[in-house]
């Protein structure tokens, strides 16, 4: 195995070479899925058009949020509890694999109150949170600001989230991306699908857009948000991105956040979030603070309306971060589904073709349970762990 470990992501010719699967996209989503793959010794290729990881799975916030994101109980909460679950064996795994740490952080998550209707919101959360028996609690603004003193004070309470944690998801792309070539994944980047090829309805090849062809038993669409400029189907698939911008702050020290205990990374202790903002530490002292959310098509950022949009909320929620050095700013296309959840399982209308996509705003979170389920589809032909709520057939 530890042959591999220094293998470069080839860009070879492909031309007419055969896979068991190959894996369209370089996302968390393909990436992981491959790895998975690969573990039942099948021969595995992913195609990235561009350089792995570099789409909205580098862009995103690394939030691992199964309650925070969840509008009520129900398929998409179970799934994000099942992939929270998996997640520590996963990073630890994945670490020692790819001998790189991704910074994943079991911290917590405050839900914040500004005004009357957002203190009901959570509040109503907070019941059937409990109802469910998750562990969640509401803090009194003078425990939330004990805690966190740079918050605006005119706070009405929070809701604490227990089981809602953090990765750095550059990290983790850099990691799956090691992993992937430790297991003998093959990883082409500058190679972009341009169509699927059918044989009597059922999947046989990839056609780039470079006009060679690769040949496969399986195929699986991990193309996030670009899923559906994909050629060759009887139907495009209804995949549509959903911009989201981000800024990297650096608070001044002093007055912000108190200091580390010890075993706590120092600054903020955990995940705020508002209706209008998020706050996400690293472990460097970084706060990234987002996200917009834009249906403008591939429309590229960030704009300066979006980190604007960002600056003054996150400046609204913390005043003192009015000091702070502002980093960087990015953005990144959420895959977005017409029901808003992933599309998981077979194409209804092509044999050997699989569609890992869709993960909006959760890809992060989504990774190890989409990986498991995947895995065992495409490998073992097993669809017991796919929720019927995210099956393709749904959508056409
Ligand atoms: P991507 O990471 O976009 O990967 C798709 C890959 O496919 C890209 O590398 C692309 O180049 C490649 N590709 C496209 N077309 C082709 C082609 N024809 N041939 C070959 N390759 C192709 N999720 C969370 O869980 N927590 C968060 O906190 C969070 N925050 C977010 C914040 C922002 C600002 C954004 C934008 C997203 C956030 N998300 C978050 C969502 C999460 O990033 C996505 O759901 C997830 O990354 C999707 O992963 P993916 O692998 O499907 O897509
Ligand atoms: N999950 C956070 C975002 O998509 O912005």
């Amino acid at each position: 195995m530890n042959s591999h470990r220094n293998r470069p992501a080839i860009s070879a010719n492909l031309d007419g070479r055969h896979f068991d699967l190959v894996v369209l996209g370089g996302g968390t989503i393909g990436l992981s899925a491959a790895r998975e793959v690969r573990t039942r010794g099948l021969s595995v290729l992913v195609l990235e058009r561009d350089s792995i990881g570099r789409g909205a799975s580098w862009a995103a916030a690394g939030m691992l949020s199964p309650l925070g994101e969840a509008l009520e109980p129900g398929p998409f909460l179970r799934f994000g509890l099942r992939s929270l679950e998996l997640w520590p064996t996963f990073a630890r795994a994945l670490e020692e694999e790819a001998g790189i740490g991704i910074e994943y952080r079991e911290c917590g998550k405050l839900r914040l109150a500004y005004s009357e209707q957002e203190e009901a919101r959570l509040r109503r959360r907070l019941a059937w949170a409990l109802a469910q028996g998750f562990p969640a609690d509401w803090w009194e603004p003078a425990r939330v600001l004990k805690d966190h003193p740079g918050l605006r004070p005119d706070l009405r309470g929070a809701l604490y989230l227990e089981q809602d944690f953090r990765v750095d998801n550059r990290l983790l792309v850099d990691a799956l991306r090691r992993a992937c070539l430790v297991r003998g994944v093959e990883l082409a980047e500058g190679c972009e699908a341009a169509a699927i090829e059918t044989e009597g309805k059922r999947a046989r090849g990839v056609r780039l857009s470079n006009g060679h062809r690769v040949r496969a038993d399986r195929i699986l669409v991990a193309t996030g948000a670009w899923s559906g400029q994909l050629g060759g189907l009887p139907h495009p698939l209804p995949v549509r991105p959903i911009r989201g911008e981000m800024v990297a702050l650096r608070p001044s020290t002093g007055g912000v956040w108190r200091a580390g205990k010890p075993g706590v990374a120092p600054g903020v202790p955990r995940v705020l979030e508002s209706e209008r903002i998020y706050l996400v530490p690293r472990d460097d002292g970084r706060l990234l603070a987002g996200a917009t959310e834009m249906d403008v098509g591939f429309a590229k950022g960030p704009t300066v309306d979006g980190v604007m949009h960002v600056l003054r909320e996150a400046t609204s929620l913390v005043p003192a971060l009015e000091g702070a050095q502002i980093l960087e700013s990015w953005s990144g296309f959420r895959p977005g589904s017409p029901d808003g959840m992933p599309i998981l399982g077979e194409f209804p209308a092509v044999g050997d073709l699989f569609l890992a996509t869709g993960h909006y705003r959760n890809g992060i979170l989504l990774t190890p349970a989409t990986a498991e389920a995947m895995g065992r589809l495409v490998a073992d032909e097993s669809t017991t762990d796919l929720p019927e709520a995210f099956l393709p057939d749904r959508l056409f």
